[in-house]
C-alpha cells in the first residue's frame, strides 16, 4: 500500500444514523487534519455517498472504507453491493471481519471471491485473520490481525504476541500488518513501537470522536 504510516481504521460497524456521521466527520476531520499517518473511515454502506461529499467539502484528511463487499461482481444478486460501485467512493474494503464469519458463515473460499473482485475493481482489501493459521488470500496487501477474544472485550492482545503474529504474516513478504481488538489511546503505543505493527483497526473507541482523536495524538 501507498499511504503514509500507521494506518488508523475506524470500524463503525452498524452504529450512528447520518446525523450522528456528519458529527463524528465534523468532529474528527480536524483531530486529523495533523496526523501524519493515514486515517480510514468506515461507515455503514447508507452513509458511504454523503461522507465522501462531506469529506471533499471540508477538504479532510480521511480515507474512506467499506465495511463488507459483495462476492458476486454487478448483476441480478438482490441487497449486495458490488466492488466495482464501493470503488466508486472508496479506496478500501475491510474483508473477513470475524463478526462476518461467525454471523455470515463467510468461508475462505467467499473471501477470496470478496478479494478477487475488490482486487479487480481498484480497492485495497484489509483482510482480518484471527490468528496465524488464518488462510490468506493472493493479493492481499493489507492484514488486520484480531484475535476474537479481544474484539469489543477491553482485553487486548499481549502486544509482544501480536507483533510475532505481524512478523510470521509478513515473513519477507511486502505486506502491511495492523493490529485490532480493544485499542485505545492507552494502549495504542505499545502496539506500534517496535516499527512491526504499521498501524491498529478501532471500533468500540472509535464511536466517540474524541476518543477516536486520542487514539491519533497518541500515535505521535
Ligand atoms: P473493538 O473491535 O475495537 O471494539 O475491540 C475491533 C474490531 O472489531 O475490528
Amino acid at each position: 500500500m501507498n499511504d503514509a504510516l500507521p494506518l488508523v481504521i475506524a470500524n463503525l460497524k452498524a452504529n450512528k444514523t447520518w446525523d450522528e456521521v456528519s458529527t463524528w466527520l465534523e468532529n474528527v476531520g480536524p483531530g486529523a487534519a495533523g496526523f501524519s499517518g493515514t486515517v480510514v473511515f468506515c461507515p455503514s454502506f447508507p452513509y458511504l455517498v454523503s461522507s465522501s461529499q462531506k469529506i471533499k467539502d471540508l477538504n479532510l484528511k480521511l480515507e474512506l472504507g467499506a465495511q463488507d463487499v459483495s462476492m458476486f461482481e454487478q448483476g441480478a444478486y438482490t441487497g449486495e453491493v458490488a466492488a466495482s460501485q464501493i470503488a466508486d467512493l472508496c479506496r478500501y474494503v475491510i474483508i473477513g471481519h470475524s463478526e462476518r464469519r461467525q454471523n455470515f458463515r463467510e468461508t475462505e473460499e467467499i473471501l477470496s471471491k470478496k478479494v478477487k473482485n475488490s482486487k479487480k475493481a481498484g480497492l485495497e482489501p484489509i483482510f482480518c485473520i484471527q490468528g496465524e493459521e488464518t488462510p490468506i488470500p493472493e493479493g492481499v496487501e493489507i492484514v488486520a490481525y484480531e484475535p476474537i477474544f479481544a474484539i469489543g472485550s477491553g482485553n487486548a492482545d499481549d502486544p509482544q504476541n501480536a507483533r510475532k503474529v505481524a512478523q510470521t504474516v509478513k515473513n519477507n513478504k511486502n505486506i502491511t500488518v495492523i493490529y485490532g481488538g480493544s485499542v485505545s489511546a492507552k494502549n495504542v503505543n505499545s502496539f506500534l513501537k517496535k516499527d512491526i505493527l504499521d498501524g491498529v483497526l478501532v471500533a468500540t473507541n472509535s464511536l466517540d470522536p474524541q476518543d477516536f482523536i486520542k487514539i491519533l495524538e497518541a500515535t505521535a
